[in-house]
């Protein structure tokens, strides 16, 4: 296992990588690795000759009044458990190798798909993963890169942008992984405090009442809506930032009834920690 600095270190592995024949799988985090990223590098283990984690922490995805400096940063348990998965290379640059002049140029996707859900609330976040996520792309030249779904709203901008620009690499989207009972695996949940997660479970739970809802024949959008705000409500240690539906891919507004595939997603604040979490309805 080699640990790379910077662009350059990367950059020569690569290019021998590529001379050599060699295929790439990518797998951008930002370190505090769960079995979530876990279950993105044993996807790539067997799918590529050579398998890149980059562990960064990428200062500008987050605002002012985020929590990057509060964010876990935990390198040697991500590299063991990043080498345990089979990862060959951990790119892990500080921020001045990724971001070495005061930058000027940015790779964002405009329109609704970056206004809805979390782009609300954080105007300025997907502008960062976009711009980050093709500097990683252009350093490290995969020929496969993996995200969860998990981050549903960044995998649909991740996909558009590399539809758009040209990128010639596969995007490989891999499942939600939760705990026994339900919680979505995110680097913040070492946030909660016990109550906290306990109270955090009212998430899955909501959203399976709502696949449960749609495989009995509901077909309002609205009342799925309605009831998913509801249940979450009733755990007085949540406060709801968003409950929304939208049409995959593009996250355009539903009309009713629904007819088609629909990602229904929630963000919530339990304390200090806000969490996210979804589901893919499909509706025939
Ligand atoms: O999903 C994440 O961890 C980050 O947004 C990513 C894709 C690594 C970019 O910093």
């Amino acid at each position: 296992m080699t640990v790379c600095k910077t662009r350059a270190e990367l950059r020569k592995i690569v290019e021998e990588a590529k001379k050599n024949g060699k295929s790439i799988g990518l797998v951008p985090t930002m370190g505090a690795l769960h079995e979530g990223h876990g279950s993105l590098i044993a996807a790539a283990r067997p799918e590529n000759d050579l398998v890149i984690v980059s562990i960064f922490v990428n200062p500008t995805q987050f605002a002012p009044n985020e929590d990057l400096d509060a964010y876990p940063r935990t390198l040697d348990t991500d590299v063991a458990l990043a080498e345990s998965l089979g990862a060959d290379i951990i790119f892990a640059p500080t921020a001045k190798e990724m971001y070495p002049s005061c930058d000027d140029t940015w790779v964002e996707v405009t329109g609704n798909i970056t206004k809805v859900l979390c782009g609300k609330s954080r105007p300025t976040h997907f502008r960062g993963v976009t711009t980050v996520v093709t500097k990683l792309f252009l350093i490290a030249c995969p020929d496969r890169a993996y995200f969860g779904q998990k981050d549903a709203q960044q995998v649909h901008i991740i996909r558009r942008m590399v539809k758009d620009l040209f990128f010639p690499l596969e995007l490989r989207i891999l499942p939600i992984i939760r705990e026994h009972d339900g919680l979505a695996k995110s680097s913040r949940n070492v946030y909660l405090s016990p109550e906290e997660r306990k109270a955090a479970l009212v998430l899955s739970q909501s959203l399976s009442a709502a696949e449960e809802a749609v495989r009995g024949g509901e077909r309002s959008g609205a009342r799925l809506v309605d009831s998913v705000r509801a249940q979450i409500a009733c755990e007085p240690m949540s406060n709801i930032e968003y409950v929304e539906l939208h049409t995959l891919p593009d996250l355009t507004p539903v009309t009713e009834p629904l007819n088609g595939a629909y990602l229904l997603a929630v963000a919530v604040r339990f304390g200090t920690t806000r969490l996210i979490d979804n589901t893919v309805l499909e509706v025939f």
